[in-house]
């Protein structure tokens, strides 16, 4: 049986950290299918279109291709907005589901994003959802951003941060919300080092059920 843990949460909340970890400590693949959507949300910036057109951003998810999320460039914070419009468009949502199941059943996967745990694969045997305060948030994309040489603005990242939230948990298709059976997981005052070690612990105890 393949092994899938599930990881959600809204932005910035420490899952791509703590998934990629997860993966290299369990030898799983791993999958970030935030960047899908980035990947949509970009094709539609570069064609000119505009990211609310629900016809176009359909469009944009059939022909995305594994490739399109290896190129550099995804995480700027215009994608940030186009991604977030995108992914509140059910035929986007359609169009990279089978994806994301293929990419799990091959041998088991870590996946994080928003509806792992709801959508993509509700049964699968961890789901941890991962949040952690809007301040808290707002520093680390801030502090990443500037390792990446952007000089972005605290206050501004932390509006961003806030509406794309918003946006995510009230849209009809898939909104972020942990799963019934998902462990809630605060890293707010935890480094990526006891964030990874309570995910294990989660994983001890779920994975055996
Ligand atoms: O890295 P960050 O948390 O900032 O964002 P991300 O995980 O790369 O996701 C970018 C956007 O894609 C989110 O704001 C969501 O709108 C959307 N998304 C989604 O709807 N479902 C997923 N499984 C993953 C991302």
């Amino acid at each position: 049986m393949t092994l899938i843990i599930a990881i959600d949460g809204p932005a910035a909340s420490g899952k791509g950290t703590l998934a990629r970890r997860l993966a290299a400590a369990l030898d799983l693949p791993y999958l970030d299918t935030g960047l899908l959507y980035r990947a949509v949300g970009r094709r539609l910036l570069e064609q000119g279109g505009d990211p609310a057109d629900a016809e176009k951003a359909a469009w944009a998810a059939r022909a995305v291709q594994p490739d399109d999320i290896q190129r550099p460039g995804l995480r700027s914070p215009e994608i940030d907005a186009a991604a977030s419009r995108v992914a509140a468009v059910p035929a986007v949502r359609a169009a990279l589901l089978d994806f994301q199941r293929e990419f799990g059943n091959r041998r088991g996967a870590v996946l994080d994003g928003r509806d792992i745990g709801t959508v993509v694969f509700p049964g699968a045997a961890v789901k941890l959802f991962v949040t952690a305060s809007l301040a808290e948030r707002a520093r680390r994309r801030w502090l990443e951003l500037r390792s990446r040489g952007v000089d972005a603005d605290l206050d501004q990242v932390a509006a961003d941060l806030r509406a794309r939230d918003a946006q995510d948990e009230t849209r009809a298709a898939a909104p972020l919300r942990p799963a019934s059976d998902a462990i809630l997981l605060d890293t707010t005052r935890l480094d990526p080092e006891a964030a990874f070690a309570e995910a294990m612990k989660a994983v001890t105890v779920m994975g055996k059920e």
